[in-house]
């Protein structure tokens, strides 16, 4: 009896041993930087003044967050860092967290779409969280949320209008923003969960048109393409957020690579697969010496002091770990792979990570520079992109499928 119980305690402390030299390869120690992101949710939970306030970004310089209404387009991300850190230490409180803030988006989905956004908000909260608890409401406000979402689509052009403001402010027609790209997801989670199979058509068709004419012949993305609603023609790209029309702004060049990972995930075109690569390559290829990209590839032209852009990195970080499982070429998917740990090892350096500035994870991104706004701060989607590469590099530390099922 006393034997069998040594054999099984040794079992035990041997199972122990290995799951922490494996969760520690590379260096990246993914259960302890979970809890380093459970640590500091735990003060923004307790800061928050109310449900609708959802944090939005720390100015730099400051400790206290700016909170941001259920309907901004970043909503869904505060709500969706709690779920995945449900998902990453089963701890039953956050789900409790999670529910009560995602809840407070419902309302959201009831109302027609000003903007593409309603995918970024949706699917991060209502979409993680039907994904872990099969909640059926947040099933049915996805599918709402997703045919509102169609109503932008544009046939003729092939693509959803962006910004429906844009249309008279800067006279651009039809106007499709890179960062649409993200919302793509929605439609087609939409097709497969109930919903019409015109929702996965157009979503295919929105990358089609967007890999023709959101990308200039070496890869690189431009903010907005601009079309012609009659003809359908493609007019311009021009910039909103980045240096300057021609330039590659970091997270519209990151929200492409995300965009065509799981574009390809979901439609298993090859075109797609090789698109990702090529707009992945050429980002890979510019990068400073430390994966962290300037909030603008040319900015760095004029001065080597513009400020970084963590929420780049996090996102393409993220979309490396998925990339590295779809690609044959294994050399080129164990450096994709290797690009993202490394990303992330720098992203959890003291150089990055919030520690005791402030309760966010991250510091040092940048959200829209030609305006002056959120330059150099905490910002809450830096945080999501984050955790979520921990969480998906962490399933594959254990061997399981990097994107997480029920
Ligand atoms: N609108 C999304 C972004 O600023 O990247």
């Amino acid at each position: 009896m006393k034997n069998k119980f040594l054999s099984q305690l040794f079992l035990f402390i041997l199972f122990v041993i290995c799951f922490a030299c494996r969760s520690e390869e590379n260096g990246i120690d993914t259960a302890k930087e979970i809890q380093y992101c459970s640590s500091q949710a735990l003060l923004t939970l307790t800061e928050a003044p109310t449900l609708e306030s959802i944090p939005n970004a720390i100015e730099s310089g400051t400790s206290e967050w700016c909170y941001a209404k259920p309907g901004s387009w970043t909503s869904g991300f505060w709500p969706g860092i709690l779920w995945y850190l449900y998902e990453g230490t089963g701890d039953k409180a956050w789900q409790n967290a999670a529910n009560r803030v995602t809840t407070s988006l419902l309302p959201v989905t009831r109302k027609a779409v000003q903007t593409h956004d309603i995918g970024f908000i949706t699917m991060c909260s209502l979409g993680n969280g039907y994904r872990l608890t099969g909640d059926e409401e947040y099933k049915a406000a996805l599918l709402r949320a997703a045919d509102s979402l169609a109503v932008l689509y544009n046939p003729i052009v092939g693509t959803i209008l962006s910004w429906p403001r844009m249309v008279a402010i800067e006279n651009w027609p039809h106007n499709t923003i890179i960062d649409n790209m993200m919302n793509l997801e929605l439609l087609f989670w939409a097709a497969k969960n109930g919903g019409s199979s015109r929702l996965y058509d157009i979503a295919f068709r929105h990358a089609e048109v967007t890999m023709k004419h959101g990308f200039r012949d070496d890869y690189t993305n431009y903010h907005v393409a601009v079309y012609d609603t009659i003809t359908g023609n493609f007019i311009k790209g021009v910039t909103h957020q980045g240096l300057s029309d021609d330039s590659m702004w970091a997270r519209g060049q990151a929200w492409g690579i995300y965009g065509y990972t799981f574009v390809y995930r979901e439609t298993q075109d090859i075109r797609f697969l090789e698109f990702a690569q090529k707009i992945t390559d050429v980002y890979l290829s510019r990068l400073p010496k430390d994966g962290i990209p300037y909030w603008d590839f040319n900015a760095s032209e004029y001065s080597s002091t513009e400020p970084r852009d963590a929420s780049a990195a996090a996102i393409v970080a993220s979309a490396l770990l998925e990339l590295s499982t779809y690609v044959a070429d294994q050399s080129t998917a164990q450096r994709y792979r290797r690009e993202a740990e490394s990303m992330i090892a720098v992203l959890s350096s003291d150089v990055y990570q919030s520690r005791d500035k402030n309760s966010a994870f991250l510091l040092h991104s940048v959200g829209h520079m030609p305006r002056s706004r959120e330059v150099d701060t905490s910002i809450i989607y830096a945080d999501y992109y984050y955790i979520e590469a921990l969480i998906r590099l962490q399933r594959l530390q254990q061997g399981k499928n990097v994107i997480g099922n029920k």
